[in-house]
């Protein structure tokens, strides 16, 4: 492939919300690679992966992981928050499916998530009222706080029992002063979750019993002792001599440094979080290829999204209902469907967008041209598009091609930003994309299936046209297109 033409080091990022279907690429790209690496987020991340005529969903191993038995390395990497049960448990799963992991390399860096990341996390989630950032209620944020705070334990701490509790110690007298200030009654039931060993760290008398943290803690060290290794230097030594992909998780717009803040994760997800998760400049990195679902988008949790299909409507229906409720009370919905909310469902269906790690329906909008703009300034700019099949049979393709602002007068970047301008590239803050009214141009469908197509000259014109548009208006190049799940279902533009 042209496109990997001298190319040593390559990046595969979400440029939107995450859900864009990384793990298809990672597992092309894996083909080409030596290395697979992780570098930001943890368990929050979910995707599928295919073992044979077997799926199995992953969070924190690598999609790489089913070229271990090539001899491919798959490494976390020491900017991954990393929970050892459920890593361990993933890796039991891995065992059973006839797979192997016996290349898997885990960051001593790495940090840790503890049981009481978890119980803040949900516990400050469910007394934020409309503050709520929808989060997944994997103690992320409270990791990545620990982390900056000077107060966290890395998975090295694993190794040693000592240092373990010393850390431990000091790390819960401050959280269980927090927790405190919150109701008893919902951080017991909290801690009843399976996640929580089904109230095996619960302690009347402060919130934690230590000893049992130390015990199930100590002994997944003793279970993933053989693969955890200094991997920052191990990467460092092998950039420029193996061939190095790395593999994004979430995506731009949910990164803490340039996504729509607060309504992100908290790690830095975009190309340079990933590059320094894994221990690398960003210099190393030879191609970034950003991921771009096309021609709708998703988001899970709270936060604005413009186009979202449906609007507030579609947001609090997707907080509260599930898959089941959905498909019972709107069978007929689908991707013509005269109303925005109906045609929102008929496109969250047609592309099955329920969440791999919290089941959650996702929010459902249209390709959104000011959002590409912003989150290709940082990279992506050469896009794999994904899930173009999708919408096969919708009659129109709607694209956002700006915004025109419908709020209060704001004052930002030394200029009044004023009811009616219009805006370009987006502003990833809550309180102006809130009041972004889309500005919509709308193309012809194709109206056929695509997913036998292996070429960019047989695609439909239809289609061909709304691809040259997007390019025109958003400055992105389309390197690659996936018209279906299956690997071969993949047309590059060389
Ligand atoms: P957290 O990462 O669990 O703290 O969640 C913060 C926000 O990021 C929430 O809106 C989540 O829904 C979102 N988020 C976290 N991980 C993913 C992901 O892998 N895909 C999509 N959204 C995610």
């Amino acid at each position: 492939m042209q496109l990997l033409n001298g190319v040593d080091t390559l990046a595969v990022i979400c440029a939107q919300w995450g859900d864009t279907g990384k793990g298809k690429f990672v597992d092309y790209f894996a083909q080409w690679a030596d290395i697979i690496a992780r570098g930001t987020g943890g368990a929050n991340a979910g995707h599928t992966i295919k073992a044979g005529k077997q799926e199995l969903t992953v969070h924190l191993v690598p999609s790489g992981i089913v070229h271990d038995k090539d001899g491919k390395i798959n490494i976390i990497g020491s900017g991954v928050v990393v929970e050892p049960h459920t890593l361990y448990e993933e890796l039991a799963l891995i065992e059973r499916t006839g797979m192997t992991y016996n290349h898997l390399m885990i960051s001593q860096d790495a940090k840790l998530v503890l049981p009481q990341h978890l119980v803040l996390d949900r516990v400050r989630e469910s007394s934020a009222g409309s503050g709520k950032i929808g989060t997944t209620g994997r103690g992320i944020g409270q990791a990545y706080a620990d982390h900056v705070n000077r107060v966290g334990l890395t998975v090295n701490d694993l190794l040693n029992p000592d240092i373990f509790v010393a850390k431990l110690r000091r790390n819960l007298e401050e959280k269980v002063r927090l927790l405190h200030g919150y109701d008893r009654e919902v951080i017991r039931e909290i801690m009843q979750d399976p996640l929580l060993k089904d109230g095996l760290y619960y302690s009347e008398d402060c919130f934690f019993d230590i000893d049992a943290i130390v015990s199930t803690y100590m002994d997944c060290g003793v279970r993933l002792k053989a693969h955890i290794r200094d991997t920052d230097s191990f990467l460092r030594s092998e950039v420029t001599k193996k061939k190095i992909l790395l593999e994004g998780a979430q995506g731009n717009l949910l990164s803490v440094d340039y996504g729509t803040y607060p309504y992100v994760t908290s790690s830095d997800c975009s190309i340079s979080g990933l590059a320094k998760g894994v221990g690398l400049p960003d210099g190393a990195v030879d191609l970034t290829l950003g991921i771009h679902k096309a021609f709708y988008i998703t988001r899970v949790g709270a936060g604005p999204f413009p186009t979202e299909l449906g609007g507030e409507a579609s947001a609090e229906w997707c907080a509260t209902a599930n898959r089941a409720l959905e498909d019972e009370l709107y069978p007929e919905f689908n991707v013509n469907s005269p109303t925005d909310f109906a045609k929102g469902i008929g496109i969250r269906r047609a592309g099955n967008e329920y969440g791999a790690t919290t089941g959650r329906i996702r929010r459902t909008g249209l390709f959104d041209v000011p959002i590409t703009r912003y989150s290709t300034q940082f990279g992506g700019k050469k896009a794999i598009l994904t899930k173009l099949d999708v919408l096969d049979e919708s009659e129109e393709i709607k694209i956002c091609i700006a915004y025109q602002y419908e709020g209060p007068s704001y004052w930002l970047d030394n200029h009044l930003l004023e009811r009616g301008d219009i805006l370009e590239v987006a502003i990833p803050r809550p309180e102006v994309m809130r009041y972004c009214q889309p500005v919509y141009e709308t193309l012809e469908g194709w109206m056929e299936p695509i997913g036998h197509i292996r070429s960019f000259d047989q695609l439909p014109l239809a289609l061909r046209k709304i691809l040259d548009f997007v390019e025109q208006k958003s400055g992105i190049v389309v390197k690659i297109i996936s018209v279906g799940p299956d690997r071969d279902q993949t047309i590059v533009r060389d």
